[in-house]
């Protein structure tokens, strides 16, 4: 069998993490350019970063020639409209206008995600994610965006990893805007999966042309300890509990794909309802596809062992320190899509490491190119075993700022030097366009 004639082969960024250009043509300031300082390894942060705001030619060119059918990137909320509200900046527009247009050229699908976490620093002084108005806030900037683009979008993404950006922004305080208040938590989550709700609306009513709408969530993928029925069945139910707190799937998945909200979750908050049947109604919109982040699983704890089932002694590990679990794949393709029911598209996976230019000027990952390769044989298995996929999107088209980690980790197919803005190919990018040209036929 194999993977689908139009099987989606792509890659993606975020706007913070490669644009740079972090004050121009009238950007106003994300809560990741106001309240990093300090936060991010050695003191660094997006202000310039791959500068791809400037070198977006080249970076589609590069796209191009690897034969990308769709390149997954974020428009930033604080370009677009530097208050949050009102204000429209046009040249902020203007830049995502020619970016799509460049990748129409080149014969590359968009997708946008619309949210993909530098909140405007604005909204954040009005309290952000825990204010409700944010519902309608983000509805206004989506219509704008929606109207701007959706000549040329067909494939929309409302929110990226919700788990991170209320999880690690609000719970644990490692993201933006670096908030230890696990108490907001209830408000936080009402206000993300009804402003979710919310924008799919306002994608339907302003595009242009017929659009497919998804998320791009992740959470604890939790793997079975063996193949048998029993243990199936018990990572499938850990998959779907709260277990993994504000990084549990069914907590931002449930509502806006099933219409309901998980009652281990309310406990979990402390409440005995979060949502009333009218407002589930609301974040239960149709959606076109099932996307998913997903770069490795949550093993199960083995007996008697600091270690869990995913980990051994001297495990393969990427430089993030995430054990590499190509399983994840598979059992992620058959558990979302058994529960959601949707074609999954994989929005993001790919592996970080400390990449460098070497003595022949060449930069040599083997270590990327057999994780993709293992990755991509369990999503072949996942296909073959009959789980619609539609899709896998590599992270990241090239070398780019990782949030509070600041540039040691690269997870790129092309290597940014950022010193000079030079991009290089890596090997696994050549790896990558001979397995795209061939559809997936040179996997072992
Ligand atoms: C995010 C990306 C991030 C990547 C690697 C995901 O959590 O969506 O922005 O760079 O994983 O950490």
């Amino acid at each position: 069998m194999g993977f689908p004639k139009d099987f989606f082969w792509g890659a993606a960024s975020a706007a913070h993490q490669v644009e740079g250009a972090y004050l121009e043509d009238g950007k106003g300031l994300g809560i990741w350019d106001a309240l990093a300082g300090g936060r991010v390894a050695h003191n660094e942060n997006g202000n310039t970063a791959c500068d791809h705001y400037h070198h977006y030619k080249e970076d589609v060119a590069l796209m191009k020639d690897l034969g990308l059918k769709h390149y997954r990137f974020s428009v930033s909320w604080p370009r677009v409209m530097p208050d949050g509200t009102g204000r429209v900046n046009e040249k902020g527009l203007d830049f995502y206008r020619a970016l799509v247009d460049e990748l129409g050229a080149a014969g590359i699908e968009p997708m946008v995600t619309l949210f993909h976490w530098n909140l405007p620093y604005a909204l954040h002084q009005q309290g952000g994610w825990k204010n409700p108005a944010i519902i309608e806030w983000f509805a206004g900037y989506v219509e704008v965006v929606t109207r701007a683009l959706s000549g040329r979008v067909r494939y929309w993404m409302t929110l990226n990893e919700p788990q991170c950006f209320a999880g690690l922004g609000y719970e644990v305080g490692e993201h933006a805007p670096f908030q230890q208040e696990p108490e907001s938590l209830p408000a936080v989550t009402r206000n993300v999966l009804l402003a979710h709700g919310r924008a799919v609306q306002e994608i339907r009513r302003n595009a242009q042309q017929t659009p497919h709408i998804g998320m791009a969530p992740t959470g604890s993928l939790y793997m079975p300890r063996d193949e048998s029925p029993a243990a199936v069945e018990e990572a499938r139910q850990l998959c779907f509990s709260a277990l993994g707190g504000s990084f549990s799937i069914a907590w931002w998945c449930d509502a806006p794909y099933l219409g309901s909200f998980p009652e281990d979750v309310c406990r979990r908050l402390g409440v005995k309802e979060l949502f009333s049947p009218g407002e589930l109604a609301q974040i239960h919109q149709p959606l076109d596809f099932f996307g998913f982040n997903l770069y490795h699983a949550v093993g199960l704890p083995v007996p008697g062992s600091a270690y869990d089932s995913t980990r051994y002694q001297g495990s393969p590990r990427t430089s993030m320190d995430w054990p590499v679990v190509p399983e994840a794949l598979y059992w992620g393709a058959k558990f979302l899509t058994e529960r959601y029911k949707l074609p999954l598209l994989i929005t993001e996976n790919g592996m970080g490491s400390n990449d460098w230019v070497m003595l022949d000027g060449q930069v040599h990952d083997p270590q990327r190119i057999d994780y993709l390769h293992r990755y991509l044989r369990e999503l072949r298995r996942a296909v073959d075993a009959g789980f619609p996929v539609m899709g896998y999107t590599y992270w990241s088209i090239m070398d780019n700022f990782e949030w509070a980690k600041g540039y040691d980790q690269r997870f790129g197919l092309v290597y940014v030097d950022y010193r000079t803005q030079k991009r290089t190919c890596k090997d696994s990018y050549y790896w990558y366009r001979d397995l795209i040209a061939s559809n997936g036929a040179n996997l072992l």
